[in-house]
C-alpha cells in the first residue's frame, strides 16, 4: 500500500477506509506503534458564496464547506511531549504540553496549534499527557479557500475529542478566531472558523456575525455547480492588507457615530447596523474617500447578502450569479481587495458561455475566485479562462469544481 502524499490524495477522493489505512501505516512509520489508539479526524476548506469582509463589521455571511478536507491522525503519549509533522509538507517539531507557548516564526504552521493549545488551557483544561499529531491536507495552501481555519479547527476538535473535552461546534469556532488574533496576529472575523466547525453537507450557512445566529441554507444548484479558480498567487493575511482594512473600518464606525452623536441619535455597534438609507443619509459626514468606499461596501454588501439568500432558496439562480458579480465589483472598487490577478479570473469567467456570475471568495489579495458555471461547461470554462489568464498573468491558473463538505469530525 502506498502512503506518499499522491497516494493519500487518491484514496481521500475515493475511499476513506483507505485513507485510514495508509494514513495510520505512514503514522506508524513515523512515530513507532504503542498501545494507544490513533484516532482520525477530518475537516473542511470553504467557499464564501457572498458576504464578503463584513464578518468583522457585524455583517450577514453565506459560506459553505466543499469536499477538500485536512485530516489529522492523532494518538496520546504517556509522557508530556507533543509532536506535529505533516505529510505534504515533512518535518518533525517537537514541544512539551506543559510549555507556555509564544507565537515564533520557525515554528511555522504550528503556531496555530500551539496557539489552540494556550487557549483551550486559559479556558481552565488541563492536559497531563502529549500527544503525536500528522496533517495531511488536501486544500492548497494559503489559497483563499481557508486552510488556516481548517487546520485549527481540526485540531481543536480532535483535541477536543481526545481528552473528553465537549466543546461544541460554535466553541471550537471562537477558539480557533481567537488563536488567530492572539497568535498569528490576523484580526479575522468568525465566518471561516463558524463554517469549517459546524457545516452540513448539500447547505450553505447564513451567519449573522453580530449574534451568531445561523441557519443552513440548502445549496440547491440544478444543473449548476460552484468552480474555484485559484491565482496561485501566494499571500499570507498577516502580511496582506487585511487588517488595514479592519482597521478603515473601525475609523468608518467612529466617524458615523459620531455624526449620529451629533444628530442626538443612538450610535451603531457596526457599519452594517446601517441601512442604504441611513448610509445615504450619512455619507455626507465622512470626508475620507477612502473610508467612505470602505463603508459603502459593507453596507451594499449586506444588502446583497439577504437577496442572495432569497434568489437561491427562490431557486433564481441567474440573479444570484448578479449580485455575485455586483459583490466582486464592490470588492474591486470600494473594498480594493483584488487585483489583477482575481479581477482577469472574474472577467473570463464572465465571458464564458454558462457562466452566472463569478466572485472573489474569503480575503482576496490573490488567493482564489468562485464562478456559478453549468455542468456541462467544465471543460470547455477551464480551457478558455485557463488560457486567457495564462496569456495575461504570465502563470498557470488552477481549477476545481467543488461539491459541499461536512464541518469537523471524526473519521
Ligand atoms: C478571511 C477571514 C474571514 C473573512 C474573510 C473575508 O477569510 O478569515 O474572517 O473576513 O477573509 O470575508
Amino acid at each position: 500500500m502506498k502512503t506518499d502524499y499522491t497516494a493519500l490524495v487518491a484514496y481521500a477522493e475515493t475511499d476513506i477506509s483507505l485513507l485510514k489505512k495508509a494514513f495510520g501505516t505512514l503514522f506508524e512509520s513515523k512515530y513507532g506503534t504503542s498501545d494507544e489508539e490513533i484516532h482520525f479526524y477530518a475537516a473542511p476548506a470553504r467557499i464564501n458564496i457572498i458576504g464578503e469582509h463584513i464578518d468583522y463589521n457585524g455583517g450577514k455571511v453565506f459560506p459553505a464547506a466543499i469536499d477538500k478536507y485536512i485530516y489529522l491522525a492523532l494518538r496520546r503519549r504517556t509522557d508530556a511531549t507533543v509532536k506535529y509533522d505533516d505529510v505534504r509538507f515533512p518535518g518533525e517539531f517537537s514541544f512539551s504540553i506543559t510549555d507556555n507557548f509564544t507565537y515564533k516564526k520557525e515554528n511555522d504552521y504550528c503556531n496555530y496549534l500551539n496557539g489552540i493549545l494556550t487557549i483551550l488551557k486559559d479556558r481552565g483544561f488541563t492536559f497531563e499527557t502529549g500527544f503525536e499529531a500528522l496533517f495531511f491536507s488536501c486544500i492548497p495552501a494559503g489559497g483563499g479557500i481557508s486552510s488556516s481555519s481548517a487546520l485549527e479547527c481540526c485540531f481543536a476538535y480532535a483535541v477536543s475529542d481526545l481528552y473528553g473535552l465537549g466543546i461544541d461546534g460554535v466553541e471550537i469556532a471562537k477558539i480557533g478566531q481567537e488563536s488567530e488574533h492572539r497568535f498569528m496576529n490576523v484580526n479575522c472575523g468568525i465566518m471561516d472558523q463558524f463554517i469549517i466547525a459546524t457545516a452540513k453537507k448539500e447547505t450553505a450557512i447564513l451567519l449573522d456575525c453580530a449574534t451568531l445566529e445561523y441557519q443552513y441554507v440548502p445549496l440547491k444548484l440544478g444543473d449548476y455547480r460552484f468552480v474555484v479558480m485559484n491565482t496561485n498567487k501566494k499571500r499570507q493575511l498577516s502580511d496582506s492588507k487585511y487588517n488595514e482594512r479592519v482597521s478603515e473600518c473601525k475609523i468608518g464606525l467612529g466617524v458615523i457615530n459620531a455624526k449620529l452623536t451629533s444628530l442626538g441619535k443612538k450610535t451603531v455597534p457596526d457599519l452594517c447596523s446601517l441601512s442604504s438609507q441611513d448610509f445615504a443619509e450619512l455619507q455626507d459626514s465622512v470626508k475620507d474617500p477612502i473610508i467612505l468606499k470602505r463603508i459603502r461596501h459593507c453596507v451594499t454588501e449586506n444588502e446583497r447578502v439577504y437577496k442572495a439568500v432569497a434568489a437561491l432558496k427562490a431557486g433564481a439562480l441567474a440573479d444570484l450569479g448578479v449580485l455575485m458579480n455586483a459583490s466582486h465589483d464592490s470588492l474591486r472598487n470600494d473594498y480594493e481587495t483584488t487585483g489583477i490577478e482575481l479581477d482577469t479570473l472574474h472577467e473570463e469567467a464572465n465571458k464564458t458561455a454558462g457562466c452566472l456570475g463569478s466572485r472573489v471568495t474569503g480575503a482576496g489579495f490573490g488567493g482564489c475566485a468562485i464562478a456559478l458555471i453549468h455542468k456541462d461547461g467544465y471543460n470547455d470554462f477551464v480551457k478558455k479562462v485557463g488560457a486567457a489568464y495564462k496569456d495575461k498573468i504570465g502563470y498557470e491558473a488552477t481549477f476545481f469544481e467543488c461539491g459541499t463538505g461536512g464541518g469537523a469530525h471524526s473519521i
